[in-house]
């Protein structure tokens, strides 16, 4: 019944980011590296080195062609890692099929991994220790903390098990005490168990996929699907008309997850200058 406004507590976030930085004495510092033309890809990075900006990160934007040879990529994180003006090192994916994305990904030092995909950062994750979390779930968490979600003991059925997205988002909810279900493309009576759940992660990358019908009463819906359709729409894995009913409370696309996931990538950075100037 209720919709939850992504980009208003995006905001909020933006400017305590950017009130900290200005007290902070030292400006943050953000590389983007984007590969090949992938057109959402160039709107992300866009709206991401924007963000910057406006908050008083240094932002400084790379494009490679898409048929870069990963020895170059690898020698720009390398130069980057090196780089004390960058506190955060920021690879635009998808990366192009030739590239190993792991090994990319892993080319990050781990304390400029302010994506948090670093294997040592996954692992910490999943460690419960401090780290560099991923955007996209650190913001998920933080919309259901700013909505008083109760998450101790609640069922939260997360739909997708991606490294971006859906294990990392899992991770937190346990941390954060909830009773977590994954389910993917395999799982058998996928709507019986989104049914079940009091907190429902809908990211799977299939638009409009999660109807009314599977969604239970005064159940909270957080839709992280961006999804073009054919006829140029932009929605995401839930479908809103039917779900809105039947919910407590849902995000819309656009509006809900994505701002969010720009203003955990600002915090993320900002927390990474902290820990290069010793501080908590
Ligand atoms: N592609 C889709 N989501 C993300 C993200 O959060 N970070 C990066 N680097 N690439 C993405």
């Amino acid at each position: 019944m209720r919709c939850i406004d992504g980009k208003q507590i995006a905001q909020q976030v933006r400017e305590s980011v950017q009130s900290e930085i200005n007290a902070l004495g030292l400006r943050p510092g953000l590389a983007t590296i984007l590969v090949g033309n992938n057109p959402a890809s160039h709107v992300y990075v866009r709206n991401k080195q924007k963000a910057c900006e406006v908050a008083g990160i240094y932002s400084e934007g790379h494009t490679l062609p898409q048929d870069v040879q990963e020895i170059t990529l690898l020698s720009l994180i390398a130069g980057l890692n090196d780089n004390p003006k960058i506190h955060g090192i920021l690879v635009q994916l998808p990366l192009p099929v030739h590239l190993n994305e792991r090994r990319v990904l892993d080319a990050v030092v781990p304390s400029k991994d302010v994506d948090g995909f670093h294997y040592l950062n996954v692992g910490k994750l999943t460690a419960n220790c401090p780290g560099f979390v991923p955007c996209t779930p650190l913001g998920v968490l933080h919309l259901l903390k700013t909505e008083k979600t109760e998450i101790t003991g609640a069922h939260a059925v997360v739909v997708g098990r991606s490294t971006i997205v859906g294990k990392p988002m899992a991770m937190l909810l346990l941390h954060n005490h909830a009773t977590v279900t994954i389910c993917h493309s395999k799982t058998r009576h996928l709507d019986d168990i989104c049914r079940q759940a009091d907190i429902l992660i809908a990211a799977i990358g299939k638009p409009l996929f999660i109807k009314g019908e599977h969604v239970k009463p005064g159940a909270i819906v957080i839709d992280v699907g961006i999804n073009r359709l054919p006829d140029g729409r932009l929605v995401g894995d839930v479908d809103f008309a039917t779900v809105y009913e039947v919910a407590s409370a849902i995000t819309p696309v656009p509006g809900g997850v994505g701002p969010m996931t720009i203003a955990m990538l600002l915090l993320n950075t900002l927390q990474s200058a902290k820990w290069a100037m010793g501080k908590q």
